[in-house]
């Protein structure tokens, strides 16, 4: 073996691991020059041949060529491995779920109720929040000093209508009955869901501001018998067949004969509690036939149209379902009661 051949074969080596560009030509040159009975490892095992007076150079030749091979590869790795180091992230692992927001169970209960009576044949209507005393009341039959009046506790606004009257807060969602009655011709049956205020004192039973659903329903033939399957059919749809009701004679001046709808009481099952103020029942829906003072307002002939027509408190209906025995719950956003429902 000659100087010139060690000299041929230090330059191949090193060209050959300067040429590696990735993990796998470097494992490739490791497996051919490196290992035990690898290329240099040859080389160092033919130093026996070499002339006597070659050897001190040949030997050196060949111990530098293993050092610069040994750092160069050892950079040369580090280079590749850093390259291949796990990413910051582990995209394998499953993400965090982040909360989900849900309609308010005010408004979960208003979609089934509005469910229900759209598959019993009822359209939606609605009407305006700001009402004028004529929609609010006078066209329902509360005379202008009719004590009923104050029944509804008004809020009323420093603006008038255009015969000077205060407009006011509709204390209830009957004024769409009348808008309803004045825009179409029967036959008419509708619910009006909506907003409603009363200056009332908060508590657990009620609010300044709260929700009704009303219908209306005019026909030709339309009979107390009509009133009463659409609220028995509601009420089995919305709690289950085997729910308890009751119906109590009551009094409202847009109906004649009026009467309260009662189911009961979910806490007690009708024991009595503090809830149902220990009667066992809960009142759910005010309702009755409309008042022929109320047709004549609208223009239609009493002995020809009837119809009936109710109103639902949406919070009652809501907390009866839920079991919340307290209507504040409802409207405190806490987080820990909205998101059960
Ligand atoms: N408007 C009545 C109330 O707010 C409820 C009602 C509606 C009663 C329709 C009869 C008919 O108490």
């Amino acid at each position: 073996m000659t100087v010139q051949e060690v000299e041929a074969f230090c330059q191949e080596t090193l060209a050959a691991l300067r040429a590696v560009s990735s993990r796998e030509q470097l494992e490739q040159f490791r497996l051919t020059y490196m290992v035990q009975k690898g290329r240099i490892r040859q080389m160092f095992d033919r130093l026996r041949q070499v002339p006597k007076e070659e050897k001190p150079l040949v030997g050196r030749l060949l111990n530098d060529l293993r050092r610069t091979v040994e750092e160069e590869f050892a950079a040369l790795q580090q280079r590749f491995e850093q390259r291949t180091e796990k990413p910051a992230i582990d995209p394998t692992l499953p993400g965090r779920p982040l909360p989900r927001g849900s309609l308010h169970p005010v408004l979960q209960t208003l979609d089934r109720m509005i469910d229900i009576f759209t598959r019993m044949g009822f359209t939606v209507a609605q009407g305006p929040e700001v009402e004028d005393d004529y929609h609010n009341f006078e066209a329902l039959n509360f005379p202008p000093d009719h004590p009923a009046r104050d029944m509804q506790d008004t809020f009323f606004l420093r603006l008038t209508d255009s015969s000077g009257k205060p407009l006011l807060l509709r204390t209830h969602t009957s004024p769409v009955q009348i808008r309803l009655m004045e825009a179409m011709s029967p036959p008419i049956r509708a619910i009006m869901p909506g907003r409603v205020y009363r200056n009332e004192a908060i508590s657990a039973r009620s609010l300044a501001e709260f929700h009704q659903l009303e219908g209306l329903c005019i026909d030709e033939h339309t009979s107390f018998a009509d009133l009463k399957a659409t609220m028995i059919t509601f009420a089995r749809q919305m709690y289950g067949s085997a729910i308890r009701y009751r119906f109590r004679p009551s009094y409202f001046p847009f109906t004649e004969p009026s009467a309260e709808m009662d189911i009961e009481c979910f806490l007690c099952g009708g024991k009595g509690c503090r809830v149902c103020k220990y009667s066992g029942w809960l009142e759910i829906v005010g309702c009755g036939m409309v008042h022929p003072n109320v047709l004549r307002a609208c223009n239609l002939d009493p002995e020809r149209w009837q119809g009936y027509a109710f109103g639902f408190g949406i919070e009652r209906v809501t907390m009866l379902l839920t079991g919340i025995d307290d209507i504040r719950l409802l409207y405190e956003n806490d987080i820990r009661v909205l998101s059960q429902f």
